[in-house]
């Protein structure tokens, strides 16, 4: 599914961001344990170059804790970076949060040269959630759609440790499809900019697959995991869509309706705690996409070379063709 996401201002917050990188010690990279690989922004991968990176998997409650242990060993085995899991909501961050960053930073501290994190992370993905909790502040919806801007701020984590928040920042383009679907399913992008059905029938397929239980156990379809897995995604959303009453006049399923329904509750963690992809699946989806990307660049670039006559065409344009030996 192609997802149009990219608004004008993410220019201007794409330039905030690499001011405040000039003076960032660490960056913490908020992404959603639900779908890490995923909702990492490439484009920050990108202005954060090799500065020490701490990556916290949030919304670590709804995702499924065999899979959070798989991306922590995968993020803790790369240079430079350590990883936790977080749930915002949850009191008492600051402390894990300042000690990690020290490690990461340990030439830094004290009053002369204050550890300053950069905080950053997709639209939605909890950010202002846990800048409330470390403020120790009910949490304040900070807008209604993901990808309104906000003011930069400043928080004191301790005495000589500061963090600045930074708006939201998106990419231009999502070149992994099953990104796109996860990134829509999970409440990353505005509601305006997706199809609710296709992105629920993209989840199905992912919870057919690997979580058949969960959906047995969340409606009740009198079905076996193995015969969940089995159904075409559309008959299994059918199915939902009757046992939640999603019904156009007439009696007929609502496929749209039965899409809300199933997304709602997957962002919810009402069919249980699921993560959508491991480090394994997420690399293989990149590679597969970063070579499509590239034979259709290559395409795109053959279509606008001039076009080279062959054959007894170049034997007619060009005088010369044909007769060298
Ligand atoms: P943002 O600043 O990064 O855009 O995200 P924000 O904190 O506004 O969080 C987006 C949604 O995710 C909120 O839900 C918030 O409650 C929820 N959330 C944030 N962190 C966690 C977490 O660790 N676990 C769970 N389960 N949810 C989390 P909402 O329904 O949009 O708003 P609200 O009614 O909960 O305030």
């Amino acid at each position: 599914m192609s997802v149009q996401w990219f608004p004008g201002h993410m220019h201007a917050t794409q330039k905030a961001l690499r001011e405040r990188l000039k003076t960032t010690d660490v960056v913490i990279e908020l992404l959603d344990a639900r779908l890490p690989g995923s909702s990492a922004n490439p484009l920050l991968a990108q202005l954060i170059g090799d500065r020490p990176t701490l990556k916290v998997l949030n919304k670590e409650d709804l995702a499924d804790p065999a899979r959070t242990a798989q991306w922590l060993a995968y993020y803790n085995a790369q240079p430079r970076t350590r990883a936790i899991a977080l749930h915002a909501h949850t009191p008492g961050p600051a402390r894990t949060l300042v000690a990690e960053c020290r490690r990461l930073a340990p030439n830094r501290g004290g009053m002369v040269k204050p550890l300053r994190v950069l905080i950053a992370g997709i639209p939605n993905v909890g950010k202002s959630t846990l800048i409330n909790t470390l403020l120790g502040k009910r949490a304040a919806k900070a807008a209604d759609e993901p990808g309104v801007t906000r003011q930069e701020q400043r928080v004191v984590l301790a005495d000589d440790v500061y963090l600045y928040d930074t708006p939201g920042l998106l990419w231009p383009k999502i070149i992994v499809p099953e990104s796109g679907d996860r990134l829509a399913a999970s409440g990353a992008v505005g509601r305006n900019a997706f199809d609710e059905e296709a992105v629920a029938l993209a989840l199905l397929r992912a919870l057919q697959a690997d979580y058949p239980a969960l959906l047995e156990a969340r409606y009740r379809l009198g079905l076996a995991p193995a015969a969940i897995a089995a159904l075409p995604d559309h008959e299994l959303l059918a199915a939902i869509g009757r046992k939640r009453g999603a019904l156009l006049p007439g009696g007929r399923i609502d496929p749209h309706k039965a899409g809300e329904a199933v997304l709602a509750d997957f962002r919810a963690g009402a069919i249980g705690r699921i993560t959508l992809e491991t480090p394994q699946t997420f690399a293989a989806w990149l590679e597969a996409a970063r070579a499509a990307e590239a034979q259709s660049q290559a395409q795109r670039q053959a279509r606008r070379a001039p076009r080279r006559p062959t054959g007894p065409e170049a034997a007619q344009r060009h005088p010369d063709a044909g007769t060298n030996p």
